[in-house]
């Protein structure tokens, strides 16, 4: 497909690299291609970052037609850009969009416009230890209809922001509430798809967490609130007497691309691994018994952080004395040397751009 290219006539002035926060500064352009049913995808374009012109009574503004990604684009030791896994990201936005009735976005397509729309911000990909090029894209229904029905016209927008860590503690480690109350998602819902509305759910709870001083909280299973499902914008591991446990995919769960990058590295490396029903019981239990030796969460945007304290009905259990654990410090290390081009790609994860 013809991508019409317009390049901005005032550039912004690039952030400071060393006082970057997470989606809060984007760059100079973005993509965007329109679905209609009768011409399926069309103008694509690459053109000034700016506002969106939709009708009032678009579709996602009303009933929540919205689904996401999120990766990034990192900068290697000699100065090249790279993705990572971008295709599984490609395929869990066509998976998400499925669930949602949106339309899919031919692979191929899909990857020819987010390496062209990188390379066109290329610039962009801050080269500091840390940081990199957050990439955002999302899909949208723009129906300007208020009846339910099945959905005519999408948009598909991709924006970007250099990004430091996701959260103030870096990579120290994390607090963490257990949540009791709301649940997130349950088994035929819309869990496993990266929509916006599970976020929305999300936001009484974590509202709750953050005023208490926890950076998130974890979620458990939305029917008996007793198995440990995921945190707000991560999966969730558990290191407990040598053995490391993670939520199976059940429906409800977001599938992770750094989860299973995190499951593909450790077994690779003979570490025990199993993708099973974890009960909140049987951690708190391990914590009390002290054989939790590390949790950690991992996500795109969170990479891999060490979970320092959890706190369950109103009691603060601290984990491995509040101090970043040896296996998660390792797969931090391997995943982000991998990603910025520091460690041999073993796995042929990243594409160069
Ligand atoms: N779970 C949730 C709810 C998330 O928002 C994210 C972030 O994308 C993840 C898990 C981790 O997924 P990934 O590793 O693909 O970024
Ligand atoms: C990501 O890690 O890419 C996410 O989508 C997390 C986001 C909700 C902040």
């Amino acid at each position: 497909m013809d991508i019409r290219i317009e390049k901005t006539t005032s550039p912004k002035v690039h952030p400071d690299p060393n006082t970057l926060g997470f989606g809060e500064v984007f760059t100079d352009h973005m993509f965007m291609m329109d679905y209609s049913k009768k011409e399926g995808w069309h103008d694509a374009k690459i053109v000034p970052y700016g506002d969106l012109v939709l009708s009032p009574a678009a579709c996602v503004f009303h009933y929540g037609a919205e689904v996401f990604e999120g990766m990034k684009a990192y900068r290697t030791p000699d100065g090249d850009v790279q993705l990572f896994r971008p295709m599984e990201n490609i395929r869990r936005l066509n998976n998400s969009a499925e669930r949602l009735c949106l339309p899919q976005i031919d692979e191929d397509l899909a990857l020819e416009v987010l390496t062209k729309f990188v390379e066109i911000e290329k610039d962009w990909v801050p080269a500091k230890k840390g940081t990199s090029l957050y990439l955002r894209p999302f899909l949208i229904a723009t129906d300007a209809k208020l009846g339910l029905h099945a959905i005519d016209e999408a948009k598909y927008v991709i924006i970007a922001s250099p990004v430091g860590s996701y959260y103030k503690e870096g990579i120290n480690p994390v607090k963490i509430m257990i949540e009791t109350e709301d649940v997130r998602a349950v088994r035929g819902g819309t869990g496993y798809a990266k929509c916006g509305g599970n976020y929305a759910a999300s936001n009484r709870a974590a509202a709750k967490a953050e005023e208490k001083g926890f950076s998130q909280v974890l979620w458990l299973d939305g029917v008996e609130r007793k198995y440990i499902e995921e945190v707000g914008a991560m999966n969730v591991m558990f290191k407990i007497d040598g053995k490391v446990k993670t939520p199976k995919l059940i429906g409800s769960v977001l599938p992770g691309i750094t989860r299973k990058s995190c499951i593909d590295l450790m077994k690779s490396e003979g570490q025990d691994v199993e993708e099973t029903f974890i009960t909140v019981d049987e951690v708190i239990d391990a914590l009390k018994a002290g054989k939790l030796e590390e949790a950690w969460g991992c996500g795109t945007a969170a990479v891999v952080s060490p979970i320092g304290l959890l706190s369950y009905e109103g009691v603060d259990y601290v984990i491995n004395d509040g101090k970043i654990g040896e296996l998660t410090q390792h797969l931090y290390d391997e995943l982000t040397g991998i990603q910025w081009g520091e460690k041999e790609d073993k796995f042929g994860w990243t594409l160069k751009v």
